[in-house]
């Protein structure tokens, strides 16, 4: 595997094989088993696979994460090798962003981006949606693989690409979870050893609920979800079930819903979801 940290050196490399399909798997790197079914699925998709490691600043707020966000590079490095990536891409700050941040052009999505995760972390999807079209451009991959564990961002990068008609195909990756169910996640390592003993609750709760979907009304339901995360000991920012395909409120018609859930735990910050089919049934108590 080569590691390539300039873009004109990695356009070079790509050059030479424009003739096969090419994969890129964006990643902010301290790579887990996810990221690795990421490069799995590239890997069976496509001929040349890709893989981006840098941690965004532009898509972290003022008062968030990005000073701590863990950085292993070697260790990511000897996982990538040893799963047969062809190119690992490590830019650094100034190779992708050459201007101050405050002048960099933006990529906006609007709507989506405000709500949900982006109500809470303002900026947040512009920074994402903004480097992933930086990403795109720079590699020009045939297919690019995103996580259904970030499942607005999977929908605005979908949104992204359709309304610039950007030419990359999008494929989702089901969500890799521990044993007991908690989805693995870079932060997961900022939980302490009792907030790591209640985590498998955020998904056992989303699932509860998942079960008990056309019983009552999706409202109730958030409500009842969120009291539950919070009696167990988290701090919920939000809960809400909404269409799974738009992500706007359901309706009747609306096929699947997804449950949507961001919760505290002391510092750290967990999301997960859970997709549901609806029956003819339930679409007519959604509300
Ligand atoms: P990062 O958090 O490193 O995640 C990179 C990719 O791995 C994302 O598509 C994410 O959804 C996926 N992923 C993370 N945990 C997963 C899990 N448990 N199961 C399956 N997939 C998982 O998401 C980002 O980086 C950044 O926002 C990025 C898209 C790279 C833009 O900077």
């Amino acid at each position: 595997m080569d590691t390539v940290t300039q873009i004109s050196v990695l356009r070079e490399r790509l050059a030479a094989c424009r003739q096969q399909r090419i994969a890129l798997v964006p990643t902010m790197g301290n790579l887990h088993a996810g990221h690795l079914a990421l490069v799995a699925q590239a890997q069976r998709a496509a001929d040349i696979v890709v893989v981006s490691l840098f941690v965004n600043p532009f898509q972290f707020g003022a008062d968030e994460d990005l000073a701590h966000y863990p950085r292993t590079l070697a260790a990511d490095q000897a996982a990538l090798a040893e799963a047969g990536v062809d190119l690992l891409f490590v830019p650094t700050e100034t190779e992708l962003y050459p201007r101050p941040l405050a002048e960099q052009t933006q990529v906006w999505v609007p709507g989506i981006s405000d709500q949900y995760c982006g109500a809470s972390r303002p900026g947040h999807f512009v920074g994402v949606a903004t480097i992933v079209c930086k990403l795109f451009n720079i590699v020009q991959p045939d297919i690019a693989l995103f996580g259904r564990k970030d499942y607005q961002q999977l929908y605005i990068i979908r949104r992204m690409v359709a309304d610039l008609a950007l030419s990359v195909q999008i494929q989702a990756v089901e969500t890799v979870r521990e044993p007991d169910g908690l989805a693995l996640s870079s932060r997961n390592q900022y939980l302490t050893r009792a907030e790591r003993a209640l985590a498998p609750q955020l998904y056992q709760q989303i699932q509860h609920t998942a079960a008990q979907m056309g019983q009552r009304s999706a409202p109730q339901l958030e409500i009842e979800l969120a009291n539950r995360l919070n009696v167990a000991g988290f701090r919920t920012d939000y809960v809400y079930i909404v269409d799974a395909d738009s992500l706007a409120p359901l309706q009747v018609g609306s096929k699947r819903a997804v449950i949507l859930v961001a919760a505290w735990l002391g510092r750290t910050r967990l999301i997960d979801n859970m997709v549901t089919q609806l029956e003819e049934a339930t679409c007519h108590s959604v509300n």
